[in-house]
């Protein structure tokens, strides 16, 4: 086989076999393949797209270029979640507890990230004392005895993926359909689980702008996570506004452990019991989405949950005096009100722009190597759909100076768009993909 001839064919919009498929895979994580043939083929993947099947073999090859985790020696039923990633999501914080203390057990797998904030392992560490780094023994372990664990990535997970992803991001080919859902999918089949819940962002802040987009996606990943043998789910989510109130590492852990004392009842909490409730159901540990629902916030109402996550910090090393006491956690010094110039109500809030200002105040990474404060971040006092009155709070920035605090301030500020009519609040969940 040569490349330039499955570059050409794929060019003029013809599908490319298994073997085809498999063959470039390998070739390119071997090296054999170079990048700028790798490059061409995204490119021409871009434009003509792959049919469901192309997109199968595709996943397939990518979960087959490396190792695979085997959670079989876990008993009972092992979901997993994904998210396509957004600003303030500290969803795995919330739900794994929860669908843990219904009975059903979660193998995480987790990165640190690059952007707003750092990723989950990076919220975890505001926890003095939390590790990450298990070996596959210990986090198999844990699985079975705690519930969950959420672990770094050990084995080498899907390499063909890991290079064309990187190659994806300089040549302007990460909004491609058929890349997307191999790429996402492939680490998901490498993690092992029976169940996989997939939440699919829509809107100013995420990868998918339109609802129609994201429904694509939704369908694209349920179907080829089936004919991979899984139950897969997706949720089609908003993210026109950041999720919950808190975007920053420690000011997140202290939402997601609100939430967990059943003292947080908005969006967040709406997307934990929606996907928590498609686990549940999926995974046989209730019969229907009324009862999954109820049994989430039972675990939530009785403490389980939450007792449940302490288990968990505990189990991974670290000091769960914060887990009760959240005045513990990493907290910046410098907190100021970003008061609303005129009143009115809030039409948007835009996500990435909110991103934007926790990064600025040192909470993420623009490279991979940086540091970043677990301390700082911002709360947001107003959500889509509330009033304001002139000069109320629109949020509170957390800081370790002044000086870059109002900094962050005037850009927060600059992320609501207020206007003078009321505004109804678009609904949260879009809708469920089975
Ligand atoms: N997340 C991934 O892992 N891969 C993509 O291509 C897009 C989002």
């Amino acid at each position: 086989m040569r490349m330039t001839d499955l570059i050409q064919k794929k060019r003029d919009g013809e599908a490319l076999s298994r073997e085809e498929i498999r063959w470039m895979i390998a070739g390119y994580t071997a090296g054999d393949i170079p990048d700028y043939q790798m490059s061409a083929m995204a490119m021409a993947i871009y434009f003509k797209g792959m049919d469901m099947e192309e997109t199968y073999e595709l996943t397939m090859a990518m979960l087959d270029s490396g190792d695979k985790i085997d959670l079989s020696a876990i008993s009972g039923v092992k979901a997993d979640k994904h998210s396509t990633g957004g600003v303030g999501d500290k969803t795995s914080l919330v739900l794994c507890p929860m669908v843990a203390a219904c009975g059903v057990k979660m193998a995480k797998l987790s990165g640190r990230g690059l952007g707003h904030t750092g990723g989950t392992i990076d919220k975890l560490e505001s926890f003095p004392g939390f590790s990450t780094s298990l070996t596959e023994e210990a986090f198999l372990q844990q699985v079975d005895q705690v519930g969950f664990a959420i672990a770094g990535q050990t084995a080498e997970l899907c390499p063909a993926d890991k290079k064309l992803y990187a190659l994806r991001d300089v040549t302007a080919t990460v909004a491609s359909m058929p890349l997307i859902v191999s790429s996402i999918l492939c680490k998901k089949l490498a993690a092992g689980a029976d169940v996989i819940v997939l939440d699919v962002k829509c809107g100013s802040g995420a990868f998918m702008q339109t609802e129609e987009d994201a429904f694509s996606l939704a369908r694209a990943l349920t179907e080829v996570g089936r004919r991979a043998g899984k139950k897969v789910v997706a949720v089609v989510t908003d993210m026109d506004e950041p999720l919950g109130n808190a975007v920053g590492n420690a000011l997140e852990v202290k939402e997601a452990l609100a939430a967990l004392r059943g003292e947080y009842k908005g969006d967040l909490m709406e997307l934990c019991l929606t996907l928590g409730t498609q686990i549940l159901r999926e995974g046989g540990a209730a019969r229907d989405d009324g009862q999954a629902r109820a049994m989430l916030e039972e675990a939530v109402a009785s403490g389980a949950a939450l007792e449940k996550f302490a288990q968990f910090v505990r189990a991974q090393g670290g000091d769960t005096a914060a887990v009760y006491d959240p005045a513990l956690l990493p907290q910046a010094s410098v907190r100021i009100d970003v008061p609303a110039g005129a009143g009115g109500y809030v039409a948007r809030i835009h996500a990435e722009d909110v991103g934007l200002v926790s990064m600025r105040l040192g909470g993420g990474r623009a490279a991979k190597d940086d540091e970043i404060d677990l301390a700082v971040g911002v709360v947001l006092r107003k959500k889509v759909g509330d009033a304001v009155a002139p000069g109320e709070s629109l949020g509170v920035i957390h800081a370790r100076t002044r000086e870059t605090a109002d900094a962050a301030a005037e850009m927060l500020r600059a992320c609501f768009e207020i206007v003078p009519d009321p505004v109804e609040r678009p609904p949260f969940i879009k809708g469920v993909v089975k």
